[in-house]
């Protein structure tokens, strides 16, 4: 019988992704998500609906109404800079939101459980590419609740009270983008904000001297990961590092999204703007382990991958 997968955040960019896979790779998927950042057009029709929040009790146990074996735990505020404003709203979903999600994996005996972790949980590293045996010392109050949800899991999986195995395992991911990635959320990843830019004819504003760098790795990939990961013992208590292993700077990005659109810095604005608090500096996956244990390596390009997503933001924006 196919298996039941419980997909929180199943509205959003990540999310919506990952339940749309599932159903195609033969899955039975439960969504439940409270529309704040995600959107109903996203929600695949094939999987059940649950308007619910993850931070309230109540709703997180109607998803158990029924049998849940697998549940990708995806949901969750997903903004650096709105961790600042809001620590407590960001310390509420992130965390509490994982705790109440553990505890109906407890209560309803679900044997397998996937957390959607960062690489803001690395803080500075410790050096590049980083490995996931490396320091993690946040630096941004999100990264700091992601890393808290991460670790929560993996300690409830190595628990011996338990009358049954709960197997975790856990995903730092690093940028992830593609389809439905937001084009008007401000806070949700530097690639789909600059494309919208562009879309719209608005400025470019990079924080900081631009130097940074990224890791940026396609949602199809992510998705692919984590399906191969369901089943495959060697993940299980693990985290994995889910990037492309290479890195490009976030000028870089700029010039590489404005010359897809037939523009460069000649003719289109970009400004500078002072360097954001908790940004971090390079980001670079090594993603070895995940070759070794899962299998998996991204097989998507960036310059495949950006076509796609620019060719799906050009629709996307004409429709609107
Ligand atoms: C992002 C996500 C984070 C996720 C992590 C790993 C956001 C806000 N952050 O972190 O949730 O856990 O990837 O997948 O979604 N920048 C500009 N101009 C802009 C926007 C951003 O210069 O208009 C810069 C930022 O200051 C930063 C870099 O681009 O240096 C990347 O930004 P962004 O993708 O937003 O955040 P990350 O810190 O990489």
């Amino acid at each position: 019988m196919a298996k039941h997968v419980l997909v929180t955040g199943g509205a959003g960019f990540i999310g919506s992704n990952m339940a749309d896979e599932l159903l195609n790779r033969g899955y039975k998927v439960t969504i439940i998500d409270n529309l704040s950042t995600g959107v109903k057009e996203n929600i695949n029709p094939k999987a059940v609906f649950i308007k619910g929040d993850v931070k309230n009790k109540k709703d997180v146990e109607k998803c158990f109404k029924m049998k849940i074996d697998v549940i990708f735990h995806i949901a969750g505020c997903a903004s650096t800079i709105k961790s600042f404003h809001n620590p407590a709203a960001d310390l509420f979903t992130n965390v509490l939101g994982t705790i109440n999600i553990i505890n109906a994996a407890i209560k309803y005996k679900v044997p397998r459980l996937l957390y959607a972790s960062s690489m803001t949980s690395y803080g500075v590293p410790d050096a590049i590419p980083i490995k996931e045996t490396m320091s993690t010392r946040p630096i941004s109050y999100y990264g700091i609740t992601k890393y808290a949800g991460e670790r929560y899991c993996l300690a409830t999986g190595l628990r011996k009270d338990l009358s049954f195995k709960l197997n975790v395992t856990a995903f730092r991911m690093f940028n992830v983008y593609g389809r439905r990635q937001s084009l008007t959320n401000p806070y949700q990843g530097v690639v789909s904000i600059f494309i919208g830019n562009v879309l719209r004819g608005e400025t470019v504003t990079i924080f900081g001297d631009g130097k940074q760098s990224r890791d940026y790795v396609h949602i199809k990939d992510v998705a692919d990961a984590w399906i191969g990961a369901i089943d495959n013992k060697k993940s299980f208590g693990e985290v994995f590092n889910i990037g492309s292993g290479t890195r490009m700077s976030i000028n870089n990005l700029v010039d590489f999204i404005l010359s897809q659109f037939g523009k460069n810095r000649k003719n289109y604005k970009v400004i500078y703007k002072e360097e954001r608090p908790g940004d971090q500096k390079h980001m670079q996956a090594d993603i070895s382990k995940a070759a070794k244990l899962l299998c998996w390596k991204p097989k998507i390009t960036f310059e495949t991958g950006m076509a796609d997503t620019i060719k799906w933001a050009r629709e996307t924006w004409i429709q609107k």
